[in-house]
């Protein structure tokens, strides 16, 4: 007798999802705007009802979670097994479903004959409308099971999602989002980089026509995992279409014996009515509910100096000291000490893997730098790539066999470094001794950088097996391990800027290192793109060099520091080089941050669609009683005059002070129409429906606005 029953339905705050048990194994039937109690399942399933179509299978297979070749799918099967017997025809049957805490459900599945289980676990976050998927495989039988592909549940889509949008790049330019039109067949991604990469970012957006930041209709996907993945939307010929998404495993990289699982990663999904911005919110919601510690939530952002554009690998006591003291009396809060402290680390070519502080340059070891950090007020950070070691190095020298290679394979060169690998348990014993000894000995080091600085080419360990998938939770643990053995500890992720942003990482560590650009004008397109699934308070933003290492570009120190106070904040240059009016609008920014760094972090985004000219957005309270808004002019306007400002989000009928809160002094070409407006009071709806005009302004300027209704 069947245990379950024949739909489950689960509501959260503004979604609905309906799954539907009546085949063979479930499938989703409903994913979108919450249904009414009136609306049955029956309902949604007869009117799902399809019929035999000319020269096709008289009943379609289903998409089901995971969809397969044993169901005669002609799709991408959502689990690709081989053994020596059938194990490819994988055909399991519902067994039971389980209603957990938290609003959840459960799926086992059982194919008796080939002694395979298969599960699904879902959750909807009922406060953030954010659905979290995952399949678990168990092998029952004698036989070894290949694990070739285990995606995270299927997604069928509605018959309007017509569009995607994926987000690429390249070092120094991620989250660039990448419109495409769904066609028929398979929009595929794949990273094969063994981090989540610069260039596919595990994530998608589907949408109807014509959705934009406030209105249409929109999902969101994203894969939360830092290895190999496969993201893939499809058209089928029939016009049904489905998101899928998994790690993607090289050949021979899984294998389960009787009794061992193999769990995908999440998938992290949500659907909007409203435009791109308010499935932005439920992510960031979800983020800050569920995958940062409620220590972190609570924890003011501390604004950073990193020393790397400051000084690279010229590490000086005195030198650092100065930086110091040039730095404290900005307001900068953490002082993180970046590449370069450890022996024999004097450029990119030796020391990595020798985690010992570099007695040449510290003749006194850390202690000297870090009590005088302390001492001007500020946390001490410190840097690491403990994944990655030099042939130059001790440990290399010592260990020539504890990298990741391939027999008979000459390994490609990059950044003079190879990596570890984390499947040997020496390994990883001896990076967590060796960053536990450095955190041990300087109990004030609160912070850590761990950077990953090159691809994993050569994927195989000391077995001879790929090893991506066993090296990334290798890595989870190592992180998890080194947090609970110092508690407080924060540690940032990074990999060569925003190589392995993902929620898989986030769930370990506290926040991200967006990109190696510090260009401002990089920044805004690379933040935005980062805002659709991360919360500004986890995207570290620095304020660069005046002139930008990476693009050689020159952007005012007003613009560069109003691009950066909307993330988590710092600054990472040479300090010695500011001039007094650089310093002091630092300085004044810097402020500005802290004055509204709570409102900045807790806020709602609101990103206004784009015409190409400026980049805009805004953040509201919740009770919309209080708003930033930020301008920023990257080109300059065909016309002679800039277009309006038109807000969004305020409440109409609220009477809104507004206000120029930078920069500080705006360098006006005449008295213009700033004057007219500051201190004034407005309507939301004024704001919103008529705009404010512009000022005529430097194509790089940035503005920003606060409004506080009036009481
Ligand atoms: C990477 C990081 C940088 C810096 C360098 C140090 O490129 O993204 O921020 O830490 O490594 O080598």
């Amino acid at each position: 007798m069947a245990k379950f029953n024949p739909f489950y339905r689960l509501d959260s705050q503004h979604c609905t999802a309906i799954f539907d048990c009546q085949g063979k194994t479930p499938a989703l039937l409903y994913f979108g705007k919450r249904l009414s109690k009136y609306t049955s399942d029956i309902m949604l399933s007869q009117l799902a009802t399809r019929q035999e179509v000319k020269c096709a299978a008289v009943l379609e297979a289903p998409i089901s979670l995971s969809p397969l070749l044993g169901e005669g799918f002609t799709g991408a099967p959502g689990i690709e097994l081989t053994n020596e017997s059938i194990a490819w025809s994988l055909g399991p049957t519902l067994q039971r479903v389980d209603e957990t805490n938290g609003n959840g459900l459960v799926f086992i599945s059982l194919d008796a004959l080939r002694g395979v289980e298969v599960t699904h676990h879902i959750t909807l976050d009922y406060n953030h409308n954010v659905l979290s998927a995952s399949t678990r495989l168990t092998n029952l039988g004698d036989a070894a099971l290949q694990v070739n592909y285990c995606a995270a549940p299927s997604f069928p889509l509605p018959d309007n999602m017509n569009n995607v949008v994926s987000f690429e790049g390249r070092w120094s330019n991620e989250f660039q989002r990448q419109p495409v039109d769904l066609f028929l067949g398979a929009f595929v991604r794949e990273n094969r980089k063994g981090k989540t990469s610069h260039d596919v970012f595990p994530g998608l957006l589907m949408h109807n026509d014509g959705a934009g930041e406030q209105f249409g209709e929109c999902f969101g996907f994203h894969l939360g995992w830092s290895g190999n993945t496969k993201l893939r939307a499809e058209l089928l010929p029939e016009g049904r279409r489905y998101v899928q998404m998994g790690e993607l495993l090289l050949p021979g990289e899984l294998t389960l014996v009787k009794g061992q699982t193999y769990q995908s990663p999440t998938l992290y999904t949500s659907f909007s009515e409203q435009g791109f911005s308010a499935l932005s919110r439920n992510f960031h919601g979800f983020v800050k509910a569920n995958l940062l510690s409620d220590e972190q939530q609570r924890k003011a952002r501390p604004v950073h100096y990193n020393t790397w554009e400051g000084i690279y690998f010229d590490h000086d006591i005195e030198t650092l000291k100065q930086l110091a003291d040039k730095v404290a009396p900005l307001g900068v809060e953490r002082f993180v000490l970046d590449d370069g402290w450890f022996k024999g680390r004097r450029g990119d070519n030796a020391g990595l893997g020798d985690w010992v502080v570099d007695k040449e340059i510290y003749p006194q070891g850390l202690a000297p730098i870090i009590a005088h950090v302390n001492h001007l007020g500020m946390e001490f950070g410190l840097w690491f790539e403990p994944e990655m070691v030099n042939p130059d190095s001790d440990l290399y020298r010592a260990h020539p066999d504890w990298v990741l290679s391939t027999q008979n394979n000459e390994q490609l060169s990059f950044r003079n470094q190879l990596v570890l690998d984390l499947t040997r348990t020496e390994v990883v014993e001896y990076l967590y001794q060796a960053i536990n000894d450095i955190l041990c000995e300087y109990p004030l080091i609160k912070y850590i950088k761990w950077d990953m600085n090159r691809d994993i080419n050569h994927a195989g360990n000391f077995a001879g097996k790929p090893a991506i998938h066993q090296q990334t939770l290798a890595l989870y643990r190592l992180i998890d391990r080194i947090k609970s053995a110092h508690p407080g500890l924060e540690i940032e992720s990074c990999s060569s800027g925003g190589a392995r942003v993902d929620y898989g990482v986030l769930a370990h560590t506290d926040r991200v290192w967006t990109s190696d650009s510090n260009d401002a004008l990089d920044r805004l397109e690379i933040q935005r793109g980062c805002s659709f699934f991360f919360p500004s308070s986890v995207m570290g933003a620095h304020v660069g060099p005046r002139e930008c290492h990476i693009t050689g570009r020159n952007i005012s120190i007003e613009m560069r520091a109003a691009v950066s106070l909307f993330g988590h904040m710092g600054i990472e240059m040479d300090p010695r080089e500011l001039t007094d009016h650089e310093y002091n609008t630092l300085k004044s920014a810097i402020a500005l941050h802290q004055k509204y760094r709570d409102f900045i972090h807790s806020a709602d985004l609101y990103r206004l669609d784009s015409d190409g000219l400026s980049i805009n957005f805004g953040l509201i309270n919740q009770d919309k009683t209080a708003a930033l808004f930020a301008y920023n002019s990257v080109r300059e306007t065909p016309r002679t005059a800039p277009n309006k400002l038109r807000f969004v989000g305020l409440e109409a009928d609220t009477q809104y002070t507004l206000n120029l809160v930078w920069p500080v002094i705006f360098d006006e070409y005449r008295p213009s129409a700033i004057a007219a407006v500051n201190g004034q009071t407005y309507t939301g709806e004024a704001l919103m429906e008529f705009g404010l005009q512009m000022p005529i302004s430097f194509p790089q300027t940035s503005l920003i606005f606060s409004l506080n209704k009036c009481h």
